[in-house]
């Protein structure tokens, strides 16, 4: 666990797999110019081949050896960056389409994490990363997340647990500016830069309705007390999802799900945020849990 950035750089330079904090959540990373090394993310993480990495870079020069950037681009990316907003671009011949998953576009962002600015100006590469978790389950927020799913099958830089809490929010701007996925960058901000946004036209394979899942079943309820005592009265054990600003239940969420996921109940009540601002992006987190858990089930 005590892993140095100097030694990670090395195992990175190396072909082997890092895990690193980010202000969102922990990446599993790989050295996005070495194709094997890539290879060995989607292997341990047990994710479809089509289905693109986010690259990560230390500053706006390198990324621009990787995407092209519009005006708009740019704009938008010196507004945000570093910090959690992923943005979807046309992919330079420098980017691996092995990363894109064939696609002609990259997702590319400078994470705002001290630890993973050091890892990224130290390799002066881009690291390619999704979030640490095997495929289709809880995002890790902190190094015991990664650990308790990997093992010793990868290193660790443990960073403590992230401050954000959820992924990047991820903008589309290779056709009609498009939110793929909210997050704590909100619409609001985008367009003041970009203009009104549109609806995707983007096929994502990451937008599948079912992810981030438990294992024991999540309901999602605006009125969360009531569905508690109505579960209880059919003799379910049940835990509820402790309410708190929009800031402190984006950063607490996958903690609260990993641990109370480990506690033997038999429903996870989450109450649903109100329906603005990062809001948008806890339900979008919470209904795909819910979809992924056990019995999916909407109150
Ligand atoms: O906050 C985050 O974004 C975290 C940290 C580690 O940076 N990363 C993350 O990666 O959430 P991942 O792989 O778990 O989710 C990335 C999402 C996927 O849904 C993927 O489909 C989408 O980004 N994506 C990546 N490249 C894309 C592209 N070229 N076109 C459309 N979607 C893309
Ligand atoms: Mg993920």
């Amino acid at each position: 666990m005590n892993l140095t950035i100097k030694s990670a750089v090395e195992h990175l330079q190396n072909g082997r797999l890092v895990a690193f904090p980010t202000e969102t959540v922990y990446g599993l990373g790989a050295d996005a110019t070495n194709a094997d090394a890539i290879r060995k993310i989607f292997e341990l993480k047990g994710r479809p081949n089509d289905h693109p990495l986010i690259i990560h870079v230390a500053n706006i020069e390198l990324a621009m050896q990787y995407a092209f950037f519009s005006s708009t681009a740019l704009k938008l990316a010196e507004r945000c960056w570093p910090g959690p907003l992923t943005l979807i671009l046309e992919k330079t011949d420098a980017t691996l389409s092995e990363v894109t998953g064939n696609r002609s576009t990259v997702g590319i962002r400078i994470p705002d994490h001290p630890i993973a600015l050091e890892l990224l100006q130290e390799l002066n590469r881009p690291i390619a990363a999704p979030s640490a978790n095997p495929f289709g389950t809880i995002s890790s927020t902190t190094a015991e997340h990664v650990h308790r799913y990997f093992e010793n099958k990868i290193l660790i830089l443990d960073g403590g647990p992230c401050r954000v809490g959820i992924e990047s929010t991820i903008v589309d701007l290779s056709c009609i500016p498009a939110i793929l996925r909210p997050g704590v960058i909100e619409s609001s901000l985008i367009e003041d830069i970009v203009g009104p946004l549109g609806t995707s036209t983007t096929a994502a394979p990451g937008r599948l309705e079912a992810h981030y899942a438990p294992r024991t079943q999540l309901i999602l309820s605006d009125t969360p007390e009531k569905t508690r005592q109505a579960l209880i009265s059919q003799g379910k054990r049940v835990a509820l999802l402790t309410q708190a600003s929009p800031q402190d239940y984006a950063r607490n969420l996958y903690a609260e799900l990993h641990r109370l996921d480990s506690l033997n109940f038999d429903v996870l009540v989450a109450p649903r945020a109100s329906q603005t601002g990062i809001g948008i992006a806890i339900n979008d987190r919470l209904q795909k849990a819910a979809n992924g858990s056990k019995a999916s089930e909407t109150l």
